[in-house]
């Protein structure tokens, strides 16, 4: 920092040294003149870089932290003092006095103090109750005050306009989100800046949240970031408590730190992931809906490219709710870097879907923002040649123009030793750089050996590092660590921020943090992450938790340089709080990463205890992020499995059990699922818990009506049913991934339906949505959605299958249920087929849509026989053939048999209709016949033997049909009329009614049939 004297000195004596020059120029003394010319440059640059090189003073962040730190010590040695004298006085003001940027006194309006000099050493503070201020007092952010710092901003009227109208739409209570999206550096967060700047001048609150390019991004952080300046900018702690009122709760999962604040904040419910993760996000929207009636908001969403799902999901939540409130969501991301099918992308499509979203897109400035942009960095106006250098060497990316700009200054090309441009800049003797990168790790050259030491740590604690944690994870004295930042600032490298608790420094680009990273060896790297969790240990000792998520990240990082022990701890932690915050791929990875490293630790019991219990929270994460037929469920199944027999722990190996049946359930292998629910069924009891008997019914209900016994099937299913208790068994959701009584429902109402009781299992149908919705587990409702949709298509009851599948797919798009869209959307692919739209079918994706995942086999027998079916009612008999020869390859292999009957009957249409057209002689058309007859009567016969009425009565009415076709009405009648009369409920059912009306033909017309060709007596009853 140069004083106006210092400045004054400075250009006098460039003035004198330039006087020198030309004087030895004149007398030809060319050796000293280039010594001179050389000083003059030093001088030059070094006073560009103290005072900015429009000559405008840089403000040092680092004074502020200087000052900040100085500040601190004295106020904390003066506690101490009082401390020693006076405990509880001690106590209280250290509760009230906030150190940090802006220290202060905060005066607890809950405990008003009562100021008397007294001799008496027993007089204590007295306490009272009184009304808070208004909850926000600084309605700027520290994006908006780092503006400060900045070059005049130029162009982007349109885009300026844009926005101002959206936020003039907010101000009338009409809320929305807008994107700013583009290139790295083009300028995203600058007129994100810009705006939030005139937001907060026209009354919003202006809260900002960053993502960042972590491999394991803490959760949520932008929320976290939001709230943490809410809480900076709020009037009082307590006005901040106030605010958060009933939703404090919630918030404190996203801030742990609360409690620690505020102790009267309740302990956290005991909830499954899905049901918090629903509570959170709604607590974030009311808490949201109530500080805005008290003014507009403007939140803003730095680099969501790096955003983690949950961050998504709740942006995505948020939006629905604030199309009535004074609330604008601003959000930035590069574009280049997202992935079109990726969540980010997904997050997009849906805002646009419901009309929330304004996307704007920002480019390169054009030649007259890049001439206006070197005209607000040099002071000057600029020769046309510079404008052309620079505007071609950048595309116009104001980022790079600054870079580029520093780059040559610094190196004397721009700026001649008469202070003004060079008119003889020439551009083939410009070395433009390569690229960034390389005039970036230029700019580091030039710092003194002690700073850019600092750079590695720095770098390796993130994009943004508070002084304190640089400080503890360098062992460096506070004061030379403090230089070494400063020259670092002035350097242009990082900038400083004053926000809460307390100044924070950011790498002005991460591409700066990049190359700084790039430049450490791997050992070295590893080496500054362990001293990044030694600086948290030491910063936070008392609250290590709060920071799991970092400290698994720089443990992991530090790779082998680590403690493993200490590694897979965190890793852990840092799983299961992101479990609880239903972030399920941050868990995933924490998890993944924890169990890589168990691998490399000696076994012990204690280690497979350990490996058992992390592996069995994989299994949840993995089951709500990919289902149950992804190939790692069952790999981290058998690993369980083979720990609990080693650990002898049969609690765990029920659970462990469950898993391997459902994974091997969906993935078609039944006869290996069905030896896990016998194991099941005979350790349940054993363990005399009733919960575990009725997860055992369930499985043996589910796996048996599959293999096509639903007499068996309806026992299990019932008995589950019956021994369910919802206060004690609701629980077991969490446990086993769904609620078991919701599925014996839902199987049960298919079961029934196929046992020939059409209104017994309606109800069943109903009961199961009605227990899921009063449980309110979304991963459950969604299942169950999902399979009451099956049960419609099955029924053919299109219209009931498209209520269901509707509110299905809302569900799977809030919770990222994907495997459950993939099945929902098939269920529609196999309604629209039905009703003739085959449109729909080719556009669809696939011949049997999303059933293809790799892996998922159940229930592929029933899609594929009935897209068969329905193609072949649209004529593409010889496709719906190949289909369903298909769906009985699959009937064999796996030995899933439910359709069984379903599947000749179909084969007996297909072939009928294929008939006529293949077969241009009587003998072909009789074939095809006889073998349409002969699958029918298996169709028949297999249904018997199962007791499928339903299935029974189809395959009767199919034969029936081609009978009468063929004259054979007396042949019919005994066939059809039993099954038909059988039936006791389901007189409105729409296929038996089409049964009664076709027995009415028959009746009227088998007087006149006569002489059957070949007797079917041993089908009639
Ligand atoms: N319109 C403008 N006028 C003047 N300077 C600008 C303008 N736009 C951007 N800048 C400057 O260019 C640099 C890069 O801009 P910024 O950081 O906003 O880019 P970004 O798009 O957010 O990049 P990233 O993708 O890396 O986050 C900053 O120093 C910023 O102040
Ligand atoms: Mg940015």
């Amino acid at each position: 920092m140069l004083d106006a004297r210092a400045k004054q000195e400075y250009q006098r004596r460039i003035a004198e040294l330039r006087e020198q020059l030309e004087d030895l120029r004149e007398r030809g003394d060319e050796d000293r003149a280039a010594r001179v010319e050389n000083e003059i440059d030093f001088l030059l640059r070094e006073f560009a870089r103290a005072v900015g090189l429009g000559g405008r003073d840089r403000r040092a962040g680092s004074a502020a932290e200087r000052a900040r730190l100085n500040v601190t010590r004295a106020i904390k040695s003066a506690l101490q003092k009082i401390s020693e004298h006076h405990g509880q006085l001690g106590d209280l003001l250290d509760r009230s006095i906030r150190t940090g940027s802006f220290s202060c006194y905060l005066a607890n309006s809950r405990n008003p103090i009562t100021w008397r000099f007294s001799l008496d050493n027993g007089v204590k503070p007295s306490v009272g109750v009184e009304v808070t201020a208004p909850v926000f007092s600084r309605p700027q952010t520290s994006l908006v005050q780092s503006l400060g710092d900045r070059t005049t901003f130029v162009g982007r009227e349109t885009e300026r306009s844009a926005l101002s109208r959206m936020l003039e739409r907010a101000l009338g209570g009409d809320g929305g989100v807008v994107m700013i999206e583009g290139a790295l550096g083009v300028g995203k967060t600058r007129i994100a800046a810009e705006f939030a700047a005139e937001a907060s001048a026209r009354g919003f609150v202006t809260l900002v949240g960053s993502c960042y390019d972590r491999e394991n991004s803490l959760p949520f952080n932008p929320f976290v970031e939001i709230l943490e300046s809410a809480m900076a900018q709020s009037t009082s702690q307590e006005a901040f408590r106030t605010a958060l009122g009933n939703d404090a709760g919630e918030m404190a999962r996203l801030m742990p730190q609360l409690r620690r604040l505020f102790p009267d904040i309740p302990a956290p419910l005991e909830l499954s992931p899905e049901q918090s993760r629903r509570i959170l996000f709604n607590a974030v929207v009311e808490l949201l809906g109530r500080t805005a009636a008290n003014g507009p908001m403007l939140l803003l969403f730095e680099d969501l490219h790096w955003a983690d799902e949950g961050t998504l999901s709740l942006l995505n939540h948020i939006a629905r709710s604030i199309s009535k409130l004074p609330v604008l969501m601003l959000g930035t991301f590069r574009d280049n870097e997202i992935d079109s099918s990726g969540p980010l992308a997904q997050t997009l499509d849906e805002l646009l879907r419901i009309h929330m979203l304004e996307r704007i897109n920002l480019r390169g400035l054009p030649q007259s923002g890049v001439v206006e942009m070197i005209r607000a960095l040099s002071g000057k106006e600029p020769p046309q040649a510079v404008v052309n250098l620079i505007f071609s060497g950048t595309d116009g990316n104001p980022f790079f123009i600054e870079e580029l700009f520093r780059h040559l200054v610094e190196r004397g090309k721009l700026i001649g030793a008469n202070g003004e441009f060079r008119t003889d800049v020439n551009l083939a003797e410009i070395d433009v750089p390569q690229s960034l990168r390389l005039v970036i790790g230029r700019r580091f050259a030039r710092l003194s050996d002690e700073a850019r030491k600092i750079l590695g740590p720095a770098a390796v604690i993130g994009r943004s590092f508070t002084f304190e944690l640089l400080e503890a994870s360098t062992n460096l004295d506070a004061d030379s660590l403090l230089d070494c930042v400063e020259e670092v600032e002035k350097a242009g490298l990082i900038y400083s921020t004053l926000g809460y608790p307390e100044a924070s420094f950011q790498f002005s680009h991460e591409l700066i943090r990049n190359v700084v990273l790039g430049d450490l060896s791997a050992p070295r790297r590893q080496r500054l992450h362990l001293n990044v969790v030694s600086g948290i240990e030491r910063v936070h000792v008392n609250a290590l938790e709060d920071h799991a998520g970092d400290l698994a990240h720089h443990l992991w990082q530090a790779g082998r340089a680590a403690d493993p022990d200490k590694t897979v701890q965190f890793l852990a932690l840092a799983a299961q709080q992101a479990l609880k915050q239903s972030a399920y791929e941050g868990a995933l990875r924490y998890f993944q990463n924890a169990l890589e490293l168990l691998k490399v630790l000696p076994y012990s019991q204690e280690r497979a205890r350990r490996e058992l219990d992390i592996q069995l929270d994989y299994g949840l994460a993995l089951l709500a992020t990919k289902g149950w037929y992804a190939p790692e469920m069952g790999s981290t199944y058998r690993r369980a499995h083979e720990l609990c027999q080693s650990l002898d722990d049969d609690h765990k190996l029920f659970s462990v059990l469950s898993g391997l049946w459902s994974y091997h359930l969906v993935r078609g292998e039944h006869t290996m699922a069905i030896s896990y629910t016998d194991e099941m069924t005979r350790l349940a009891p054993r363990m005399q818990n009733d919960g575990m008997l009725v997860q055992a019914d369930w499985a043996s209900g589910c796996s048996r009506f599959f293999k096509g016994q639903f007499t068996q099937a309806h026992e299990c299913l019932e008995r589950g049913r019956g021994l369910y208790d919802r206060q004690r068994h609701k629980a077991l959701a969490f446990q086993f991934g769904q609620d078991p009584s919701v599925s014996c429902h839902s199987f049960d109402a298919m079961t029934l339906w196929i046992l020939g009781y059409p209104d017994q299992a309606e109800k069943k149908a109903q009961e199961a949505i009605r227990l899921a919705r009063d449980l309110g587990y979304p991963f459950t409702l969604t299942w169950c959605l999902s399979m009451i949709g099956m049960y419609y298509s099955m029924r053919r009851d299109y219209a009931g299958a498209e209520r269901v599948i509707e509110e299905g797919l809302t569900l799977t798009k809030e919770y990222g249920f994907s495997f459950f869209a993939e099945s929902l959307i098939a269920y529609r692919l196999i309604g629209a087929a039905f009703q003739g739209r085959i449109d729909q079918m080719t556009t669809g994706g696939g011949k049997e849509g999303g059933f293809a995942a790799a892996g998922y086999e159940l229930a592929h027998t029933w899609a594929r026989s009935s897209i068969a079916e329905a193609l072949g009612n649209l004529g593409q008999v010889d496709i719906g053939l190949a289909l369903l020869a298909e769906a009985r390859e699959l009937m064999e292999r796996n030995d899933e048999r439910y359709v069984e009957s379903e599947i000749y009957r179909i084969h007996g249409e297909l072939k009928l209709k294929q008939a006529p057209r293949t077969s241009s002689t009587s003998t072909g058309v009789s074939k095809a016949a006889s073998e349409a007859e002969q699958s029918f009567l298996k169709a028949v016969e297999i249904a018997r033997a199962r007791s499928a009425k339903t299935l029974e009565l189809r395959a009767a009415v199919s034969l029936s049909r081609m009978l009468m076709e063929s004259g054979r009405q007396a042949e019919a009648l005994p066939l059809l009329q039993p099954i038909h009369d059988w039936f006791s409920e389901g007189f409105d059912w729409p296929e038996l009614l089409a049964a009664k009306s076709m027995l009415a033909d028959l009746k009227s017309t088998s007087v006149s049939a006569a002489d059957p060709k070949r007797p079917i007596s041993s089908l009639a009853r």
